[in-house]
């Protein structure tokens, strides 16, 4: 599985990129706006960070000016992945951009039937978001489920980015199902590395040690 991550702020993407946890990089509109950085030059220093695809997001309501946008944004380097909304517009763009050979991000898909339309506009990447169908009473996880079995049907290429991943059940339940990708907080990343029983095991391990006296440097 691929590990994305969910955030413009370069200082935690340099943190992760460094132990070799970072596959790549989500960002959107929000995000840009907690980083507090233009657009332009925040994307184009996560793209020299790091190897894999960074997405950037088209904020353009119609299809013609997301794709001027989108073609702006592919632009500022080789490993851009334009994203786009999940709608009609959004698919208009995602058929455009992904024939021009740009890697397209579909986002905000919260149906399988949506998941079907972007792969069939030749998206890269279909962004299923977990969290926020959780938040409504619904099973994000299912979701991801029902796109796998679908695209595994068919032999469509188009990658499974679970998306809008809040906590580390998610992430060990879009593996376990086998999305493509993930994309996470670094917080959520970074937390996948504790057990209490690791803590409990270390804390007697230490207590023992002391006891022998002994020094390994
Ligand atoms: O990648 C999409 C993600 O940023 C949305 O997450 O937590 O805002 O629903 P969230």
């Amino acid at each position: 599985m691929k590990f994305f991550v969910d955030t413009a702020e370069t200082d935690q993407i340099a943190e992760l990129n460094a132990l070799g946890m970072v596959d790549g990089v989500t960002t959107n509109p929000s995000l840009i706006l907690k980083s507090g950085r233009d657009i332009l030059e925040v994307t184009k220093e996560i793209a020299e960070m790091v190897d894999g695809p960074v997405s950037a997001e088209v904020v353009a309501l119609n299809a013609d000016e997301m794709i001027a946008e989108g073609r702006k944004l592919a632009a500022i380097a080789g490993n851009i992945a334009v994203k786009v909304p999940l709608t009609w517009d959004g698919l208009k763009a995602c058929k455009v951009l992904s024939g021009e050979g740009h890697m397209v991000n579909v986002t905000l898909c919260f149906s399988a039937n949506q998941a079907l339309l972007a792969a069939k506009a030749g998206a890269t990447f279909i962004s299923p978001f977990i969290g926020r169908l959780d938040d409504i009473n619904l099973d994000g996880m299912e979701l991801i489920a029902d796109i796998r079995t679908i695209y595994d049907n068919y032999g469509f290429e188009t990658q499974i980015l679970a998306a809008s991943i809040r906590t580390v059940n998610h992430a060990f339940q879009a593996a376990h199902i086998g999305a493509d990708v993930m994309t996470a907080p670094p917080a959520v990343i970074k937390k996948m590395a504790e057990h209490p029983l690791t803590d409990q095991g270390l804390k007697t391990f230490m207590a023992d040690w002391e006891k022998t006296g002994q020094k390994i440097l």
